[in-house]
């Protein structure tokens, strides 16, 4: 593949990142909110919303969207209301809200039945914010650092492995170089698990389950734990599974006799202590264990698959990114620009959500207290007058950019933004200057790969398949 020009054209005087126009957002008062109509709501049988939204999310509020403006209703899975919004300005006021105004969303989503109530995920109010506090330290800063040389080493012995010359799906290979970072994050290990331990246990049912949720049937299991808080049917005996090798892993750990001096994650939540000096119980520690392992790897593996499912249908950005790889030029800087955009096109997690607990003003609408307000990152992702051109693939646009706090939101925002935002980062970095300096790759078909909607999760359909060779 050889190096093409610049694909700026520098007598585009076209600012890359716009701003949308102002729209008043936050919690009112009764009287305020009486005198505001309520969203317009999408004029369907809510079955067929709730099978349109799962099966074909972008098709569904990209046209409702344009039929009903950037506020709307939908009844979906989620209990009350809901309302749709794909406004910077609503964004902004849910993310800067007090906590108690704009709870979470995810302890109601269809993660609750897979990782429990007691995670950083899915809890609210105070023990949220200890547990959140509680992590942070360990994804961040000098703790990245740390990871980094693990990082290259991962992706490079995995790279090692690929075939050459024929079809193989990048989504399988990504998530085998993030299960590895994860789990030695967690529980301090070096590379791959040794076969026979219970980490090798855990790593193993993760990847099995992992496979098996987008085999044919798997909606159906999704769709039977909507609004459960425990898991049923066949999401129950996977769990199952899952909970077995945890168990052990925990177990073990408790035992461990340098549990008092080890850094790892795990080690470090078992010795936490609330004020009252009460340590998190073994159901507890499963809880964040799990969130850890599934948040912090499926994620950056499909991150990661999305960009390079993008890359290899843009000619210009891929081949501009292989030039600042190889030839070492500004390389840096085009590799994020190419994250930034590929998590903008692409975002992983296409929508969260808070329940306001006041009434709350969405532009020229307004919405009682109790509402849940969903945000479309996708939505939000493909403002034209944010970013022009949206549905092309340009990292050019981030030259001289810098993400917007409430215009660029694949890892939410707020008080419960990504914990692992920096970790993710790190890694994409990390294994797209990799892949770039060692392969070419060619998508095995010319059409895009469609969406598939995966718990709360929007991957690649076809895992994003490439032939690749020895660059
Ligand atoms: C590209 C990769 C990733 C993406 C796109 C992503 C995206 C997100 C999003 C959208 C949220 C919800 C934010 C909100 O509601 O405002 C979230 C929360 C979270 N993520 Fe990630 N994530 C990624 C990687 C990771 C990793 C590597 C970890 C590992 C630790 C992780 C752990 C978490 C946790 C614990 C939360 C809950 C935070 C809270 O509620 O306080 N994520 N992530």
């Amino acid at each position: 593949m050889t190096p093409t020009a610049l694909a700026v054209d520098p007598q585009d005087t076209m600012p890359l990142m716009g701003e949308a126009a102002p729209s008043p957002a936050g919690p009112i008062s009764e009287q305020e909110l009486a005198a505001l109509p309520a969203p317009p709501e999408i004029p369907l049988p809510r079955t067929a919303q709730v099978l349109r939204f799962s099966q074909r999310q972008i098709e569904f509020v990209f046209g409702w969207q344009r039929r009903l403006g950037d506020t709307f209703r939908f009844n979906g899975i989620v209990p009350g209301r809901p309302v749709i919004t794909a406004h910077p300005d609503h964004v902004k006021s849910l993310f800067t809200a007090k906590p108690e105004d704009a709870p979470s969303l995810t302890g109601e989503s269809p993660l609750r039945p897979i990782v429990g109530p007691n995670s950083t995920l899915t809890a609210i109010g105070e023990r949220h914010m200890r547990q959140r506090k509680l992590l942070l330290p360990s994804f961040h800063g000098e703790a990245i650092a740390r990871y980094m040389q693990m990082i290259e080493d991962a992706a490079h012995r995995e790279i090692d492995r690929w075939p050459t010359g024929k079809p193989f799906s990048l989504a399988p290979r990504m998530q085998a170089i993030t299960l590895d970072v994860i789990m030695s994050g967690i529980f301090g290990i070096d590379g791959t698990p040794k076969p026979g331990t219970a980490e090798w246990g855990l790593r193993t049912a993760v990847r099995g389950l992992v496979e098996a949720s987008t085999a044919p049937g798997a909606k159906i299991a999704e769709f039977m734990n909507v609004g459960r808080d425990e898991p049923v049917g066949l999401t129950r005996i996977g769990m199952e599974i899952l909970d077995r090798p945890t168990y052990a892993v925990i177990a073990k750990r408790r035992k461990a006799p340098d549990l008092d001096s080890r850094t790892d994650i795990m080690s470090m939540l078992m010795r936490a202590e609330t004020e009252d000096g009460e340590r998190m119980d073994d159901h507890e520690l499963r809880d964040e264990l799990l969130t850890l392992v599934l948040a912090g790897h499926e994620t950056t593996a499909n991150s990661l698959s999305w960009t390079w499912e993008r890359l290899v249908r843009f000619p210009d950005a891929h081949e501009r990114l292989i030039h600042a790889v190889r030839a070492d030029d500004d390389a840096d800087t085009w590799i994020e620009a190419t994250i930034n955009e590929g998590m903008r096109a692409r975002p992983v997690i296409p929508i969260i959500g808070r329940r306001v607990t006041k009434p709350w003003q969405l532009g020229e609408y307004g919405v009682p207290a109790g509402t849940p307000i969903t945000m479309s990152i996708l939505l939000v992702h493909h403002r034209e007058d944010v970013y022009p051109d949206p549905y092309s693939f340009r990292p050019e646009r981030w030259l001289g950019a810098k993400p917007g706090t409430y215009t660029w939101i694949p890892f939410g925002g707020g008080i419960r933004r990504c914990v692992g935002a920096s970790l993710a980062l790190a890694e994409m970095r990390v294994v797209l200057r990799a892949m770039a300096q060692r392969l070419d790759l060619e998508a095995d078909r010319p059409e895009p790969e469609h969406a598939q909607h995966r718990n709360v999760t929007m991957i690649p359909a076809r895992g994003a398949r490439v032939v690749a060779r020895a660059a």
